[in-house]
């Protein structure tokens, strides 16, 4: 049996909508094993995105429970949950998120400097996070000097460079072209086999759906389907 890095349980979001409430997920009852590779796929509004920000503890379920890496993430104090993401998990977004002031060796640094590295132990992480990505030529540039696809490998440099647990990564594809988005789903595969790094991450993109070892399907904020390898788990 695999080790079980997050699991929900009757997992419910509602956001305050007029007078009422809007229900974005309900009843998610999910367990994400170590070392898996799994997208979310659903069409926009179906609640990938609140789904991951609530297993990334950026934000909280309304009711049920969300256990990751042995913590029940409604009861952390916004100091421990910061200390869970800066530690234990790594973020990608559809749009990069990069520092724009600071170099690409700047901004993939950043992490470690949350968490108080040594700064020689920084530099052997991130030229090696670098190396990973094969960006070590851009180490200089800036963000606005890369394009798509390499401000994307940056930000998986950059989620990468602190050796996570997992890697949370919302739409990373949505806004690259077909041959960039396989340069980093490729670099996230890589990772995963690699490093034994958990990725969980959000798609609508047709292209993807190949590289998943797990496609868990949301419809209106309910898990529609749950498959491993195209059969039904
Ligand atoms: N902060 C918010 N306040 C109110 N409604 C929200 C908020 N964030 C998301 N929603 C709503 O929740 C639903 C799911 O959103 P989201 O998780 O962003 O879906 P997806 O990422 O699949 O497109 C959508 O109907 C969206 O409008
Ligand atoms: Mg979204």
């Amino acid at each position: 049996m695999k080790e079980i890095l997050i699991s929900t349980r009757k997992m419910t979001k509602h956001y305050p909508a007029g007078e009422g409430k809007f229900t974005a997920l309900k009843d998610i009852t999910l367990d994400f094993g170590k070392g898996e590779f799994t997208g979310i796929v659903g069409p926009s509004g179906s609640g990938k995105t609140t789904l991951l920000n609530i297993i990334g503890s950026l934000d909280t379920q309304s009711e049920g429970e969300v256990i990751v890496l042995g913590r029940d993430i409604s009861s952390l104090t916004t100091k421990e949950s910061a200390a869970l993401r800066s530690r234990d998990i790594g973020f990608i977004f559809q749009t990069y998120n990069l520092l724009p002031v600071y170099s690409v060796y700047e901004n993939v640094e950043f992490p470690l400097l949350l968490l108080k590295m040594p700064e020689a132990d920084r530099k052997k992480a991130v030229t090696e996070a670098l190396e990973w990505v094969g960006l070590t030529a851009k180490i200089k540039s800036r963000p606005g000097q890369l394009s798509g696809g390499e401000s994307q490998r940056v930000a998986i440099a950059r989620a990468m460079v602190k050796k996570p647990h997992i890697i949370l990564a919302d739409e990373p594809t949505a806004n690259l072209d077909t041959e960039n988005s396989m340069n980093v789903l490729q670099t996230m595969q890589n990772l995963n086999r690699d490093m034994g790094t958990t990725f969980i991450f959000s798609t609508h993109d047709a292209k993807v759906i190949g590289f998943l070892q797990r496609k868990i399907t949301l419809v209106d904020g309910m898990v529609a389907s749950d498959e491993i390898n195209g059969a039904a788990g």
